[in-house]
């Protein structure tokens, strides 16, 4: 497999952000990619076209080791405005509650953990980068000097997806789309390998009823802080420039 994304600066900082599904990590992650002109990695898209990949073949979710030689074979691009498998734009197709459904299988592959988890480390290296998933900063970018945890309420949640959903000519009401995101909540915090939870050196933040506006500025003054105090200093627009060694690599 390969992953191919667009927006790469150069440089290596990894910021990361973990939390439950509708917890607004996306959101708050790509519009503080773009404040701080990093690059944006969803990981959650990559374990969605896995996933994808695998309901349209004939593999079955059960084989761990057929799963993880499909995964292997597959070309998958992130990039900022959409998503391919193998060339095609899957990014609405990754997005589906069959999707939702299925995906617990795949992220609880060991193998295909393995695999994806190689492939954030490869991409990320040298670049400044803001992921989000659910293992960022207790697994995959463990070191990361800044760590951030999302979550609001179960309702709240279901409230934002169901109108995501809705939006996309999605209908489910609002007690599946509860009972699906509870399973999936379920399933994320019982893995054995990459289970969700909070980093300990994780800042957290509840966003029932704050804009994400606000959450983007609390978490964009923190990175800035935080970095600063490591020796690493953000310019105010999209070119980050390290004083480590007095170079611009903006
Ligand atoms: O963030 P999301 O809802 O698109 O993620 C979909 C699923 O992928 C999530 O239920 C668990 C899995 N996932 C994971 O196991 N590890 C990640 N780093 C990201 C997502």
């Amino acid at each position: 497999m390969c992953i191919l994304t667009t927006n790469n600066p150069p440089s290596g900082i990894v910021i990361a952000i973990d939390g439950p599904a509708g917890a607004g990590k996306s959101t708050v992650a790509k519009q503080l990619a773009g404040r701080l002109g990093f690059a944006f990695l969803d990981t959650g898209a990559m374990y969605r076209c896995v996933t994808l990949a695998i309901l349209r073949s004939q593999v079955d979710p059960a084989d761990e080791q057929a799963v993880a030689s499909l995964a292997e074979q597959l070309e998958i691009m992130i990039g900022d405005e959409r998503v391919t498998l193998n060339g095609e734009d899957v990014s609405k197709e990754i997005r589906t509650p069959e999707v939702a459904g299925a995906i617990s299988r795949v992220a609880d592959n060991i193998a295909v953990r393995k695999l994806l988890t190689q492939l954030q480390r490869t991409w990320t290296q040298g670049k400044q980068v803001v992921t989000e998933g659910r293992d960022q900063g207790t697994e995959v970018f463990y070191d990361s000097p800044c760590k951030f945890y999302l979550y609001a309420s179960s309702e709240e949640r279901a409230r934002r997806r169901q109108i995501e959903l809705d939006s996309r000519g999605i209908e489910m009401t609002f007690e599946e789309v509860l009972q699906q995101q509870n399973r999936r909540d379920a399933a994320d915090q019982a893995r054995p390998v990459g289970a969700l939870r909070k980093a300990k050196d994780a800042h957290e933040f509840c966003t029932d009823g704050l804009s994400l506006e606000s959450v983007v500025e609390q978490v964009e003054s923190i990175c800035r802080e935080k970095l600063a105090a490591s020796g690493i200093a953000l310019s105010s627009g999209r070119s980050p420039t390290t004083n480590s060694d007095g170079a611009d690599h903006g």
